[in-house]
C-alpha cells in the first residue's frame, strides 16, 4: 500500500469510491451521483497546496483524500479542509489513516496553520481516525443537514499544524 498524488487517470477510481457514499451513506451531503466530468474538474481543481492523494494496493485505488480551501474570503487562506474517502472493502484496515498522516504531512509542509473536518454526526470511525491523527472536537453544527429524511449533525474537528 502507498500514497501517490492523483492524477486524471484516477476521475473513475475516485468516482466509484465517492458516488458509492453518496448513494448509500450520510458521510457527504451530496444527494446526486457526480458525473465523471464534475469529477475530473473537481481534480483539475485541486493541485498544488490542494492536493487530492490516492492510496494504491495491488495496483488498485482503494482511497482517497483531498486538501480544499476551507473558506472563499481571503482572511481564510492559511487554514484548508480534509477529506477521506475508503472504499468499502478496504475499510478499517489502516488506509484513511494513512491517506489522513498523508495530507497533515502536505498541508504542514505548504504552510498552513489550521487543517479542519466537517463530519457528519454518528460518523465515529471518521471522527475516531481524526482524533487518531491529533484532531479535537471544536463545535458541533446542530441539524444543518438533511438527508435520507433525517436531520444531520455536523462536528467541527481542528488539527492546528
Ligand atoms: C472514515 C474512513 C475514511 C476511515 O478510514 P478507514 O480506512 O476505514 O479507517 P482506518 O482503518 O485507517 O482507522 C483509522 C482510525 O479510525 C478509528 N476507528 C476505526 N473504527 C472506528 C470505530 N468504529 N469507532 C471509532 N473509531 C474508529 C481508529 O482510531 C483508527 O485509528 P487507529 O489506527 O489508531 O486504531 C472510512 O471508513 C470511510 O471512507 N468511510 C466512509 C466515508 C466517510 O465517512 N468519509 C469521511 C468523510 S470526512
Amino acid at each position: 500500500m502507498h500514497v501517490r498524488p492523483a492524477g486524471a487517470d484516477d476521475a473513475e477510481a475516485i468516482l466509484e469510491i465517492y458516488n458509492h457514499q453518496v448513494l448509500t451513506s450520510t458521510a457527504t451531503f451530496d444527494l446526486v451521483p457526480r458525473t465523471i466530468r464534475e469529477q475530473q474538474r473537481w481534480l483539475t481543481e485541486r493541485s498544488g497546496a490542494h492536493a487530492v492523494v490516492v492510496a494504491v494496493a495491488d495496483d488498485r485505488v482503494a482511497g482517497f483524500g483531498a486538501l480544499s480551501p476551507y473558506r472563499e474570503r481571503a482572511g481564510y487562506a492559511t487554514t484548508v479542509e480534509d477529506s477521506v474517502y475508503v472504499a468499502e472493502g478496504h475499510q478499517g484496515q489502516g488506509v484513511g489513516r494513512l491517506l489522513l498522516e498523508h495530507l497533515v504531512e502536505t498541508a504542514r509542509k505548504h504552510g498552513f496553520h489550521a487543517l479542519m473536518a466537517k463530519i457528519v454526526g454518528g460518523h465515529e470511525r471518521s471522527i475516531g481516525l481524526h482524533r487518531s491523527c491529533g484532531f479535537e472536537v471544536v463545535g458541533t453544527e446542530r441539524e444543518v443537514g438533511r438527508k435520507f429524511g433525517r436531520w444531520l449533525d455536523v462536528v467541527l474537528m481542528e488539527r492546528l499544524l
